[in-house]
């Protein structure tokens, strides 16, 4: 586990004592995640991007209690990824294990009604929060305080930038600025927190105006666009307050200790934990990974009689024709890892998950492309046609100049978090034939 730190010592703002008051400085420990796009595991193609999931997410919050009595667990938005019934599916394993880590405030961001709102309100179990945002049918808290047998009161809050979201039916978005203040004059008027947390959902450089406003203690902020972004995570302090963003799919944990002295000074840590491979995966969460894995796979098999049933087109002529003229290219790739990528799959169980399928076998999801082991057998593995384009014409009418633009082609798969190291220069050599 990796641990960065940062200390910030801040001044006192007008602050009440309390009813109760220790000489022990209080302390909360709040912790944040944002961004996750139901990235449920992450999928191992490159080791520096094996972090997150549910698996060790658990593990690390079952570890983190143990050692800290007092803790505020948050989340900022942009749970959802995409509209597909795949995607559905690890929004509601998402969703399931969201509930069973116990979070005390899950904001919606732009991507989180991409299912509608009937999907949300079917999630009730989840504290779904939402200043701003007015969804038919569904209705988020507002705002919420947190009271911890240490005397302390947390309230949160949370906003989403107007800018952000699509004209939708089912949605009516209020000020964000005019609605903190109206929820802090509330909350004050009622609650009277030691301690204001915002969740905003907005850019950064909007979000940072939020550290102005009059009783936001600190700003944790999230949104993301694709799942490539590179989220700057380094706090911000200003007029002694803080300012945070949630990593990318989970990857890292934000931890940030807040103590508040009996004078009110409020004191805080930062810290960031990477979820790696040196964080256990905890036993109900796999479990719970495997129960997805076989409705990925259950419907895989569902969609087979669909794909069988389509007029076949036959563009591709598979590798091992491609070896009866070129032999030498042909052993060359064999031995590659391109000639062992289905294989990979199938060693981890996930030779069936349409979302490997695409980069490890030729031609998944289109025409005259894999199906299925049984159905396609010589079409697995990342085979010539991948890069050199269909060449059953080819095969039966050879000319020369045929697939000239195959090095374009690794930026299909290659891509950032799939291939972080990527870089023709070093990988080509590696598959020279
Ligand atoms: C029947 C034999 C035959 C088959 C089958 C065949 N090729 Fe070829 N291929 C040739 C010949 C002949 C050339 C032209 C060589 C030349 O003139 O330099 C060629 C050229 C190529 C070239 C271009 C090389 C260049 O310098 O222009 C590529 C790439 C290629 N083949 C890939 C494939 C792939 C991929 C397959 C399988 C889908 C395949 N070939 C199947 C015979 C074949
Ligand atoms: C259809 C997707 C796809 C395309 C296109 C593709 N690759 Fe790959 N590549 C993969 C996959 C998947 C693996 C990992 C296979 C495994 O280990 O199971 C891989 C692995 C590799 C490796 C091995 C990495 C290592 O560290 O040993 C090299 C090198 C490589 N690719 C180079 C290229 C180059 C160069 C191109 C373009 C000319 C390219 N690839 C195009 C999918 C692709
Ligand atoms: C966008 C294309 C893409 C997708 C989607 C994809 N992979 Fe990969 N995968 C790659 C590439 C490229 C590599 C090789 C990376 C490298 O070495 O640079 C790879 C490598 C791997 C490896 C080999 C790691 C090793 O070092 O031996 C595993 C395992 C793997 N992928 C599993 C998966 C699983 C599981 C999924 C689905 C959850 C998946 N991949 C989806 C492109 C992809
Ligand atoms: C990962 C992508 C990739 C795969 C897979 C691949 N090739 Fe290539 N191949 C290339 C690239 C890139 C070149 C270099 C020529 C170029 O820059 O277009 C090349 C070159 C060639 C050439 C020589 C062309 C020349 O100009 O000399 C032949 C023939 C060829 N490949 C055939 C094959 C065959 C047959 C297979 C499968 C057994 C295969 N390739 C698999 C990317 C690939």
């Amino acid at each position: 586990m990796v641990l960065i730190f940062l200390t910030v010592i801040v001044g006192c703002l007008s602050f009440e004592p309390s009813a109760v008051s220790t000489e022990e400085p209080r302390e909360v420990l709040i912790i944040y995640t944002g961004n996750l796009l139901a990235e449920l595991k992450p999928c191992g193609c490159a080791k520096e991007e094996d972090q997150g999931g549910i698996e060790r997410r658990m593990q690390y919050l079952k570890d983190t209690r143990k050692t800290h009595s007092h803790t505020l667990l948050v989340d900022t938005g942009d749970h959802f990824k995409e509209p597909t019934r795949q995607g559905k599916l690890k929004a509601e394993t998402l969703l399931t294990a969201t509930e069973k880590m116990k979070y005390d405030a899950v904001a919606l961001g732009d991507r989180d009604l991409v299912y509608g709102s009937q999907f949300l309100q079917d999630w009730t179990q989840i504290p779904w929060m939402a200043g701003n945002l007015m969804i038919n049918q569904f209705e988020p808290a507002r705002s919420r305080v947190k009271k911890f047998s240490n005397g302390l009161k947390v309230g949160i809050l949370a906003v989403a930038d107007p800018d952000l979201f699509y004209d939708h039916v089912d949605l009516q978005i209020k000020d964000p600025k005019h609605t903190v203040s109206n929820l802090i004059k509330h909350m004050r008027e009622t609650e009277e927190p030691d301690l204001i947390v915002l969740l905003t959902h907005a850019n950064k450089e909007t979000a940072l105006t939020y550290l102005n406003m009059d009783g936001v203690d600190i700003v944790i902020n999230g949104h993301i666009v694709t799942e490539s972004d590179v989220i700057d995570m380094a706090p911000v302090q200003k007029n002694g307050k803080l300012f945070v963003q949630s990593s990318s799919r989970g990857q890292k944990m934000g931890e940030l200790r807040v103590q508040i002295g009996p004078d009110g000074i409020k004191s805080f840590k930062q810290n960031l934990v990477k979820l790696d491979s040196s964080v256990n995966f905890d036993s109900e969460m796999v479990k719970l990974y495997e129960q997805y894995n076989e409705k990925v796979e259950a419907m895989f098999f569902e969609a087979l009689a669909g794909k069988r049933s389509k007029k076949k087109q036959f563009i591709y002529a598979g590798e091992t024709v491609c070896k009866n003229c070129h032999p030498t290219e042909h052993k060359v790739w064999s031995e590659s890892r391109h000639g062992k990528a289905y294989n990979t799959l199938r060693k981890i169980n996930k030779a069936f998950d349409p979302e490997c399928l695409v980069c490890h076998v030729v031609g998944y999801n289109l025409d005259g492309g894999f199906i299925s082991e049984l159905d396609t057998p010589g079409l697995k593995n990342v085979q010539c046609e991948v890069c050199h384009g269909p060449g059953l014409n080819h095969a039966s009418s050879p000319q020369a100049g045929f697939g000239n633009r195959a090095a374009q082609a690794c930026k299909q798969c290659h891509l950032k978090n799939h291939s972080p190291r990527f870089n023709f220069a070093k990988y080509w050599p590696k598959i020279i034939h």
